[in-house]
């Protein structure tokens, strides 16, 4: 018989009672949302959120291993909060994440930075109490970077918005692209029971959620895993009918596994907002190969020929990486070639970077770093004419934007989304935040959109 874990049995320790915490989280939307698992997870201990790193009694930062400047950039934050240490000596400090997952990284956080006292792996998070609670208690630094699968379903998640959630659908990875460590840290695909995402999304739709993001490395390979095979369009047809919700968004699809039956989904749905993130990363057949994306430039046009024809006005988006071992003047020419023949929205561009234990990293490589610089700015530069130019085309349509707040830059601007993911700025009260409501565009920048609002929000 199956235990039933009940509140009485269950009960966790408040050792947090009356102290404050404190989460910097790099990386993913995946990282974010896991940000908003351990938030729940130490609330419910008692701890309450701090206004400031230097206001709290524990501190936890929640790495990223993609690519090496976010892993620069973790370990310059550990030297300065470990002298937050010298004036507290209960401060506890929590390192988790992607980057902690690899051995070799763990055992260098745990040397270099004697103060952090629990170092997490990305499996750990269900644990994150009780190795909380050992922090506490033992003088040496906690480790737990074991592969363990169990116990991610059913965990809380105190999310930092009112109307926007994350919702993870799949962990893992079982791809092993050439240059991504994200198989080693995030482990193989696990997909989510497909009862338990849409309970959750039902239950996020009663407390007033409007839109939600579906999250996985690869949401297409969805539901392979499971009894029936379920597939993702199936999932995303059943979301599509829970009566609360306002918008689908979801991400990242991988252009081997994005199905006809797909493509037809998103065309038909209600909600399921007309956008693609598609990582391209490469334009040339030979370093597709070389990565082990398993597709050819012509089938990914033939992919994007086909959504674009099936989805009137809807976005597409990419990743692409610049300088992969090997990648010649001739191979470069290929990606730019791409971005002028799909058009991007918007590409996001990177230039490789070797990460440990992964393939790509035990090639040779005679590309120097300044000429890999330039061949990004090269591509920035006219992938950012492109962006400029598919925004220009809005000027003059009446667009439905929800609402998040007040601008970054200029508080007397409220900033949305439009259904496609463009940013659009407008003059109006900050009390529309989290509705929706029709902007009629008006001008166009490489970023964002600028509009006038024009009739009622809903
Ligand atoms: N170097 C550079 N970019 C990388 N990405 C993943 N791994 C690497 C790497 N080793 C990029 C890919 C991916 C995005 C999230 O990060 O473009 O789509
Ligand atoms: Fe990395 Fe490729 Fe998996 Fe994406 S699909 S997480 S790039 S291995």
């Amino acid at each position: 018989m199956q235990f039933q874990h009940t509140e009485t049995l269950n009960q966790p320790l408040r050792f947090g009672e009356g102290k404050q915490y404190w989460i910097n989280t790099f990386g993913c939307q995946m990282n974010e949302h896991d940000s908003e698992v351990m938030a729940a997870l130490i609330e419910n201990l008692g701890y309450r959120p701090a206004s400031g790193p230097e206001e709290a009694d524990l501190l936890i930062i929640n790495t990223c291993a993609v690519r090496k400047k976010p892993e620069d950039k973790v370990s310059s934050m550990l030297g300065k909060l470990t002298v937050l240490k010298e004036g507290k000596n209960d401060l506890i400090i929590a390192v988790g994440g992607c980057m902690t997952q690899q051995q070799d990284l763990a055992r260098h956080i745990k040397n270099r930075f004697s103060e952090v006292d629990l170092i997490f792996g990305t499996h750990a998070l269900p644990r994150l109490p009780e190795l909380l609670e050992r922090a506490h208690l033992e003088k040496e630094t906690v480790v737990d970077i074991k592969e363990d699968y169990t116990g991610r379903e059913g965990l809380p998640a105190a999310r930092t918005s009112t109307f926007q959630a994350w919702l993870p659908i799949i962990y893992g990875c079982n791809n092993f692209c050439a240059y991504c460590v994200v198989p080693f840290v995030r482990g193989r695909e696990r997909s989510r029971r497909f009862e338990a995402i849409i309970s959750e999304a039902a239950a996020l739709s009663d407390q007033n959620y409007r839109e939600i993001t579906l999250l996985g490395q690869n949401v297409n390979s969805y539901g392979h895993d499971l009894p029936g095979k379920p597939s993702f369009a199936s999932l995303l047809d059943e979301l599509d009918r829970i009566e609360g919700l306002s918008r689908i968004r979801f991400m990242t699809s991988h252009p081997k596994d994005l199905s006809p039956d797909l493509i037809k989904t998103v065309a038909r749905g209600k909600k399921i907002c007309e956008h693609f993130h598609l990582p391209a990363q490469s334009g040339s057949d030979r370093i597709l190969k070389k990565m082990n994306r398993r597709y050819t430039r012509e089938q990914y046009l033939a992919l994007v020929r086909e959504i674009k024809a099936a989805i009137p006005g809807v976005s597409i988006t990419s990743d692409i990486i610049v300088g992969f071992p090997g990648e010649t003047e001739e191979d470069f020419s290929a990606p730019l070639d791409l971005l002028k023949q799909v058009r991007f929205d918007s590409a996001f561009a990177f230039i490789y970077s070797p990460r440990q234990g992964t393939k790509a990293e035990k090639l040779t490589d005679n590309t120097t770093y300044r000429e890999k610089e330039q061949r990004l700015q090269a591509l920035n530069k006219i992938q950012q004419r492109i962006s400029l130019e598919e925004n220009e085309r809005l000027v003059g349509n009446l667009l439905e934007v929800m609402v998040e707040g007040p601008s970054k830059n200029n508080p007397e601007l409220q900033t949305g989304r439009t259904r496609t993911n463009k940013l659009v700025h407008f003059t109006g009260p900050a009390s529309l935040t989290g509705t929706i409501i029709p902007i009629c565009i008006t001008e166009a920048r490489t970023w964002n959109l600028f509009g006038e609002m024009e009739g009622e929000p809903r």
